[in-house]
């Protein structure tokens, strides 16, 4: 018969701390299974770092720099180019696609109101569909009645003074007016100072007039003397004077007329002052 077996006093495997040591080493051992295991499944959770809250950055970043899409390059050669225009400044946060913003085509300039005394000028706009009618033709032009009914009779005491004077342009909608304006600023810059922004012209009016001849010279020929002596008595005055630029903005236009009504023409010549600013502008 074997002898008993009886533990050393000195076996570790009888010593309290031994089986410590094995309490800590086992919970280690699960501690790591569990981490592992977390590790595996977490991309399913609403962990931090799981793929579809990192894909979320990239995706709301683009969106606040969507303006570069919705917001199209105002062209050189558009009115929008204007220093006058609304910028249409990009703000963090604030790029709603629903959001209505101003568009660099917007016109700023304060609305005035429509009629045959508008203070229209380069600050100063109509609405786009401002017209003061009733319109008649003249000459193969459009123009307003009244002003139409004046035109004839300054015409025929123009020509019973040897006077030649005829209209080679008068009213101007809105786009038409557009696409001159486009195609000045097209062949001069966007300074050139003879054609009006649209919705800015006097011509849309339908009370202005220009006659016989676009260039400087014709201030000075019988016509255009004739016209400047006489034109006010039937309401017509010269818009665009010459040394008046700087309050005008427009270059001399010896050929642009437009009417006022005689008495009203009388007072602005007696004033001295430019026409947009008589006008209340
Ligand atoms: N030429 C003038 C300024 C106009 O375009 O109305
Ligand atoms: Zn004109």
């Amino acid at each position: 018969m074997p002898p008993p077996v009886t533990p050393a006093a000195d076996d570790v495997r009888w010593q309290p701390w031994y089986y410590l040591g094995l309490a800590v080493l086992a919970l280690s051992i699960l501690t790591a299974v569990a981490i592992f295991t977390n590790a595996a499944c977490g991309s399913g959770s609403a962990s931090p770092a799981s793929p579809s809250s990192i894909a979320a950055t990239p995706s709301a970043t683009g969106t606040t720099v969507q303006p570069s899409v919705a917001t199209p390059e105002p062209s050189p050669t558009s009115p929008a180019s204007s220093p006058t225009s609304a910028p249409a400044t990009p703000t963090a946060g604030t790029a709603e696609p629903s959001t209505p913003r101003a568009t660099p085509t917007e016109d700023p300039s304060p609305l005035v109101g429509c009629g045959l005394l508008a203070p229209v000028d380069q600050d100063h706009r109509i609405s786009r569909d401002c017209v003061v009618g009733p319109l008649v033709e003249v000459e193969g032009f459009s123009l307003n009645a009244e002003a139409a009914a004046a035109w004839n009779s300054m015409k025929a005491d123009a020509s019973a003074d040897g006077i030649d004077i005829y209209i080679i342009s008068a009213y101007r909608g809105y786009d038409v007016q557009k696409q001159l304006y486009d195609q000045e600023v097209a062949a001069f810059g966007p300074d050139q100072n003879t054609s009006a922004k649209p919705g800015h012209s006097e011509h849309q009016l339908g009370t202005t007039v220009d006659i016989n001849d676009l260039s400087g010279s014709f201030g000075d020929s019988p016509a255009g003397q004739w016209l400047q002596q006489n034109a006010a008595r039937y309401g017509f005055v010269m818009s665009y004077p010459p040394g008046r630029e700087g309050q005008t903005g427009y270059a001399y236009e010896p050929w642009h007329w437009r009417y006022l009504g005689p008495g009203t023409a009388s007072a602005y010549l007696g004033s001295g002052q430019t026409l947009n600013r008589f006008l209340g502008s």
